[in-house]
């Protein structure tokens, strides 16, 4: 395949090259490295970027799954424990639950936009659940009234996992602040990016302490913080037992810079969404995902497209995207089916895996045979395309 520079993500421009030379000459490449006379990228980042969503605190991590373990033990969730996750999400979610030994326990999605369905979370609460986990999909956001009144019903901790839906607002508030804490992915495709990096938000002092020393082998920055020529910033607490899942300042730094970008970029996929949608509308068989009315706002980090089978000679959403791929020369990075519900995907496999503890990791019979139906079917009649598509020109949405 020919590169298509046109739809291709991440966009790469001058001032990213200008980015990365502010943290050469600054000299210091991680955050654990010494202070040098101004904040660190890291800092920056954080600052702004709880600035931007309204936010009290934000902590910079390697990874959206890095971000989930993290929120998850400084909720003091572990061994013994379950936690409520969608049927329908990427891996990431479940096994985040496992890496912290505690058992993750799948419901339904709802057919309005593939998010958890409400009303299916009560029957799967028990006295072993701790938590629910709302995945906000592709952009759209989960029933978020509805979660927060089960969840004071049950005294239960909520996260949002928020790796997709960077920006997306639920009335007045943006995605991933309200609920107890809210973590995010900058992978290569989303739409805030720096290739790997995840961030953890909250508004509670308290756990913004322990998921800094969560990420940081067990320091984190303090009021009386020295910031001195040639020390380190950050400091020895150790009131919770970490790791290292720190991003570095050259990762900072490009997200601080494609921060500037992505508003404009945003609107620029609301107004070619528009004309989709248009287009979408007079293809018999397609239908259109409607957000709840409640969120108010939403961005893309992909469009997802249901169809009727048997309107498109009973392909399913593999067949009808080898087609579209060939057609429109992009290939699987760009458009792919929804992922396959949890249960059934190769990807989640922990019986297979030493580390996790035999009661959480359970049997191959024990997963493959749940049934959650909306989920199962996404991965069949669900087509997913990238956001970068929404970016380029109204010509190549018309192919
Ligand atoms: C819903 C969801 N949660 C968690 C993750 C994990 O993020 P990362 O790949 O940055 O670890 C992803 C990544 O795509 C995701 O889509």
């Amino acid at each position: 395949m020919q590169r298509k520079k046109s739809i291709e993500w991440p966009i790469a421009d001058e001032g990213l090259i200008s980015a990365l030379k502010g943290v050469i000459d600054n000299n210091r490449w991680s955050l654990s490295g010494y202070w040098t006379g101004q904040d660190s990228y890291n800092a920056k980042f954080e600052k702004e970027f709880a600035k931007k969503n309204k936010v009290s605190y934000c902590v910079t991590v390697s990874s959206g799954s890095t971000a989930l373990i993290c929120a998850l033990e400084a909720l003091g969730i572990g061994e013994g424990d379950q936690v409520i996750v969608p049927a329908l999400s990427w891996v990431a979610t479940a096994t985040a639950v496992l890496q912290v030994n505690a058992e993750p326990v799948l419901v339904d999605v709802c057919e309005q936009n593939y998010c958890i369905d409400p009303e299916k979370i009560e029957s799967a609460i028990t006295d072993r659940t701790k938590a629910i986990i709302a995945v906000h999909l592709c952009g759209a956001m989960a029933q978020m009234d509805r979660i927060m009144e089960i969840a004071n019903k049950y005294n239960l901790k909520v996260i949002e996992d928020n790796a997709q839906t960077h920006f997306s607002m639920w009335k007045d508030k943006y995605a991933g602040t309200i609920a107890d804490i809210g973590t995010f992915s900058f992978q290569q495709g989303k739409i805030l990016t720096c290739g790997e990096g995840g961030a953890v938000v909250t508004d509670d002092y308290e756990l913004y302490k322990k998921i800094q020393q969560l990420r940081c082998d067990g320091r984190a920055y303090v009021e009386e913080t020295a910031k001195k020529y040639g020390f380190m910033e950050i400091e020895a607490l150790g009131e919770i037992h970490g790791t290292n899942y720190n991003l570095s300042e050259f990762q900072a730094a490009i997200l601080l810079h494609n921060m500037e970008k992505i508003d404009e970029q945003n609107e620029l996929r609301q107004k070619n969404v528009e004309y989709l949608v248009e287009k979408l509308s007079e293809i018999d068989g397609i239908k259109i995902v409607k957000p709840y009315e409640n969120n108010s706002y939403r961005t893309y980090y992909g469009y997802i497209i249901p169809f009727d089978k048997s309107k498109f000679n009973n392909m399913n959403a593999k067949e009808v995207i080898e087609r579209l791929s060939r057609k429109l020369n992009i290939g699987s990075f760009y458009i792919h089916p929804l992922y396959p519900a949890i249960h059934k995907s190769p990807l989640f496999c922990p019986w297979t895996n030493k580390r996790y503890l035999k009661d959480v990791a359970k049997t191959e019979e024990f997963w493959r045979n749940q049934s959650h139906p909306v989920a199962e079917s996404a991965n069949e009649n669900v087509i997913f395309l990238l956001h970068s598509l929404l970016l380029s020109g109204t010509a190549f949405i018309d192919d």
